[in-house]
């Protein structure tokens, strides 16, 4: 990894606080940091080197997955980092910015490979760029690489606007979109496991899946977010981003090559290939919902509409779910289920890849059919659970748990791997323009049967699983959400056969 700069905007909020900050220790501590490593925090703080240093380490204690913090490291660690105060709007200081950041480079002896991270609101974005660009900071000897976070866009409209603003001052090559999703360690491993074991392999290009359920479901509800929540509700905020980028990188097989590109083209192919929903039909195959008062975990919890900052009267959606289908050779007659929601009964995501059934439907009664389940939080594990007949009695069937899983602990969280790829230059794991240009159309009808009303927003109770219309469109295909109040496999142990397979850990 070439040495670079971090220019940070957006340095003393919260996402910096959070996520940045442990996640760039943490890739410290892994020898994953370029060397030396430079990184220009931004604000309208007044802060000093100083006391945005001592704030780095505090988020750090507070928040690092490593645990406890080791002084000295720590100490090594932020020396690496200086504050400017900035006015996003103000020339001047993105030129006074450019004296230091060039002198700094001069200092270490490092070329101008930059960096700029954007932990921003939206709406600063293009103003931001457009001063990269005008100032000179973006005009380097080396590279320049922008990294943003989502939303990009609140409709089709205004994504375009904006990436067409963004791409004055920065190529296509040069963006990375952070869909925090696709850091996630299980989907990063969908790749590999697709491609080193044979048996996913033909699993997956068999096309012997029944159907495939990506559930995001939350306990927590609007939280402090209601300004922007409302506006956006789980069809912006999850739907359009997160839940078709898990639809995207399950329904493709990302080839090895990946970091030239070919992953992305393959993963525009498969929104290409997603069947468009008409307006006036949405209600056949979209389910919208709202929480209404109840309990989460023995604790009673308001209704959406008595949350602080919402209106009485808001249609906003906190759930939603879908039926897709994916119009292609390789995906036809395969429905794909999504849902998310807020507070609902308890915080899980996940990809369940149900396939068909080999059995005659007579001797089917009793069986749970083969399920491929990729957990990604809390849990992060990859279970493979299949039927084999009992030795010396082929009419009976038992599960057999194939656990494939990794120790959260042990594996780097979605920010250390997309900070890790931004300045690698790997653009694998991050939303290419096409991909939410295409998210933005397939969700288009979406909204304006939302805003027109045209698709019943029905309340659920808090603590639940979403509305009942979320179960009815599947059953209407005879299949139901896996996992739902733990239905689950192999919960029951006894006398099952369960293998520990664990790959890289
Ligand atoms: C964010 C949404 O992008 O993802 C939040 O804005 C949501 O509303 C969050 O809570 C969920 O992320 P995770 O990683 O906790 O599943």
């Amino acid at each position: 990894m070439e040495p670079a700069t971090i220019v940070l905007f957006g340095a003393t909020g919260d996402l910096a606080k959070r996520k940045i900050y442990p996640a760039l220790y943490n890739m410290f501590l892994d020898g994953k940091l370029p060397q030396p490593f430079s990184l220009f925090g931004l604000g309208r703080r007044e802060w000093t080197d100083e006391s945005f240093q001592a704030n780095i380490e505090k988020s750090i204690k507070q928040f690092s997955r490593r645990a406890p913090v080791d002084p000295e490291s720590i100490k090594s660690f932020i020396s690496a980092f200086r504050y400017r105060v900035l006015d996003v709007g103000c020339e001047e200081d993105y030129r006074k910015l450019l004296e230091q950041v060039e002198k700094r480079e001069m200092e270490l002896g490092i070329p101008q490979n930059r960096l700029f991270y954007l932990s921003v609101g939206p709406e600063l974005f293009e103003t931001i760029a457009l001063q990269i660009l005008g100032s000179g900071l973006g005009t380097v000897k080396g590279w320049k690489r922008l990294v943003i976070e989502k939303p990009f866009g609140h409709d089709l409209d205004s994504a375009r606007l904006l990436n067409q603003t963004l791409s004055q001052a920065f190529t296509e090559q040069e963006i990375y979109r952070i869909d925090h999703y696709l850091g996630k360690p299980i989907v990063q491993r969908l790749e590999s496991l697709q491609q080193a074991h044979p048996v996913f392999h033909d699993l997956w290009m068999d096309r012997k899946i029944a159907n495939v359920q990506i559930t995001a479901n939350e306990s927590v509800g609007v939280e402090e977010r209601a300004g922007y929540y409302d506006r956006a509700g789980a069809i912006k905020d999850m739907f359009q981003n997160h839940m078709l980028q898990l639809l995207m990188m399950t329904a493709v097989y990302i080839p090895k090559e990946s970091t030239s590109g070919k992953g992305s083209s393959k993963k525009t192919k498969v929104m290409e290939a997603l069947k468009p929903l008409q307006k006036e039909t949405v209600r056949n195959h979209v389910v919208r919902g709202q929480y209404s008062e109840g309990s989460i975990k023995g604790n009673a919890v308001a209704g959406y509409k008595a949350e602080p900052g919402i209106a009485p009267e808001s249609m906003n959606d906190t759930f939603i779910a879908a039926r897709l289908q994916i119009d292609n050779d390789d995906w036809q007659g395969v429905p794909f289920y999504i849902r998310t929601g807020k507070r609902l009964k308890e915080k899980s995501t996940r990809i369940v890849v149900e396939f068909q059934d080999a059995m005659e439907p007579a001797s089917q009664e009793s069986l749970a059919p083969n399920l491929l389940v990729f957990e990604l939080s809390p849990e992060e594990t990859i279970t493979l659970q299949l039927h084999s007949s009992k030795p010396g009695r082929s009419e009976t069937f038992q599960p057999i748990e194939l656990d494939l899983g990794t120790n959260p602990m042990n594996s780097p969280e979605a920010y250390e791997n997309l900070i890790w790829d931004a300045l690698r230059g790997d653009p694998t794991f991050f939303a290419h323009w096409n991909e939410v240009e295409l998210s933005w159309l397939w969700v288009t009808p979406i909204l304006e049967a939302f805003a027109e009303n045209k698709v019943p927003l029905l309340p659920y109770e808090a603590g639940s699983y979403g509305p009942a219309e979320a179960d009815a469109l599947l059953e209407a295909d005879g299949f139901h959400w896996w996992f739902d109040d733990k239905q689950h496999l192999t919960s029951d142990r006894k006398g099952r056969t369960s293998y520990a397979y664990h790959t890289n850990d």
